[in-house]
């Protein structure tokens, strides 16, 4: 069969849309799997008429787009009325006055070097300085959890964590980590395009007031540095990085924005997949060594982010299929991370797996710039909170486990387990 064959039309089972394969859809909630599955092997490069997108779910389609320095990722770019042009639509009136900086997840060059590059300097370098600081963090977390009985996971310990280690990690001071939690946890309503309007007025209330935390942040590391992330950024701009106030407090917030939810999603899947393959917890309990290929077995199965976006720049083809200037893409990392052509037994979760690399963290010169942080935070996870639980199970309870409704996400919104043991 040629690629023009198996590419267009789908079949008659195969999806149509790309709302059938994400979680706005019921069944894709739960488990979008098998329908990407069907997609992979019957249109593995959809168009989807309404959203005016492109859909990749073959692993070498979507590493190629990705890595390709000549299809860009400004959505703005993108066919007006289509799914991807959408991710650039302010989301609320601003104030004149205010700029609308945009972050280096949606710059291309040469702005997004130029951005990237010093941030990364510090960043990583940053990560390690304060991985002891980063594990006592993870311990104290596991160690507040409730001792017996069942409790949810995620709000106990998935999502509080990654928001305090990025705060200490930025320098936010003690005093404000209350409100910072409030702004940062407000900042996830940005994902959801079903808000309320109370949902709305929360997020962008967080999102103005972490900026303007920022600015006097920024300011205060200025006059006296101390030993953070925000004082790295101050030094690095007064020894002539090309950044400038603006821009350090726009990407300041995209690491909130960018990692919170998707390490929060990262914990929580990476526990339900333990749980529901307790062969599997059982190696990683009597074997903490695995902790690392198990993280990088979770990205591959359940990637928290369920797409990246990306634009055509002039008319090509991928895999036979003829697109043109302007056409938004989305490659599914989902679809990609399970492709049997790449992955042996894709859908077994084995944490000893070997192989070639998944695309959780997406690609080319976006790859996610938190990864080891993301890494490091669910590796320890892991290990202290079997080491605290050894026999730790999924409650058994009607609604233990529920899925984000959030379309470009997968994570579990809720997740009661069992610690095992009793009072
Ligand atoms: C499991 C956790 C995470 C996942 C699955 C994830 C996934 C991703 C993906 C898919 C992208 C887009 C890449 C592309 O389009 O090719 C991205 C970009 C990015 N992520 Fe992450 N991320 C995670 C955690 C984090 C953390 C903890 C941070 C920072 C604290 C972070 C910061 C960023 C930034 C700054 C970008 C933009 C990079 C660029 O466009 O140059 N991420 N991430």
């Amino acid at each position: 069969m040629s690629s023009q064959e198996k590419n267009s039309p789908p079949q008659q089972n195969s999806p149509h849309s790309i709302a059938e394969v994400s979680a706005f859809d019921l069944v894709a909630r739960v488990d979008p799997h098998p329908r990407l599955k069907e997609l992979r092997e019957q249109c593995p490069v959809m168009y989807d008429q309404t959203g005016k997108t492109w859909f990749l779910t073959r692993y070498e389609d979507v590493r190629r787009a990705l890595q390709d320095k000549t299809i860009a990722r400004h959505p703005a770019l993108a066919e007006k009325g289509s799914f991807v042009a959408s991710f650039a639509t302010p989301d609320v009136e601003r104030d004149e006055s205010e700029t609308r900086l945009d972050s280096i997840l949606f710059l291309d060059d040469p702005d997004h070097t130029r951005i990237r590059t010093p941030f990364a300097k510090v960043f990583y370098p940053r990560i390690k300085k304060m991985q002891p600081v980063i594990e006592q963090m993870v311990a104290d977390v596991v160690a507040a959890a409730p001792d017996t009985g069942s409790f949810d996971l995620v709000q106990e310990i998935a999502l509080p964590l990654p928001i305090i280690v990025i705060a200490k990690i930025i320098g936010v001071d003690d005093n404000r980590l209350k409100d910072f939690r409030e702004w940062s946890e407000a900042g996830v309503h940005s994902l959801d395009p079903l808000r309320t309007p109370e949902q709305t007025q929360r997020m962008v209330e967080g999102s103005q007031n972490l900026h303007a935390y920022f600015m006097d942040l920024m300011k205060a590391r200025k006059a006296a540095p101390r030993d953070d992330l925000t004082s790295d950024l101050m030094l690095a701009q007064a020894q002539g990085a090309d950044l400038n106030d603006e821009e350090i407090a726009t990407n300041l917030q995209l690491l909130l924005a960018a990692g919170n939810l998707t390490t929060t999603d990262l914990i929580g899947s990476g526990v339900w997949l333990l749980l529901t393959n307790r062969d599997q917890l059982h190696k990683l309990r009597d074997d903490p060594a695995l902790a690392e290929s198990a993280v990088e077995e979770v990205l591959r199965m359940e990637s928290p982010a369920a797409v990246t976006a990306r634009v055509i720049m002039d008319e090509r083809q991928i895999n036979g299929c003829p697109m043109s200037a302007n056409q938004g893409v989305l490659a599914s990392l989902h679809g990609a991370n399970r492709d049997p052509d790449v992955f042996d037994t894709p859908d077994a979760f084995d944490i000893e797996r070997k192989g070639p690399p998944h695309v959780a963290f997406g690609g080319g010169q976006h790859l996610c710039l938190g990864a080891p942080l993301a890494r490091l935070e669910t590796r320890h996870l892991f290990t202290a909170l079997l080491e605290k639980y050894p026999d730790l199970y999924l409650a058994d309870s009607e609604g233990a486990v529920e899925w984000r409704s959030l379309p470009l996400f997968r994570g579990t919104e809720k997740l009661m387990v069992n610690t095992g043991s009793h009072e």
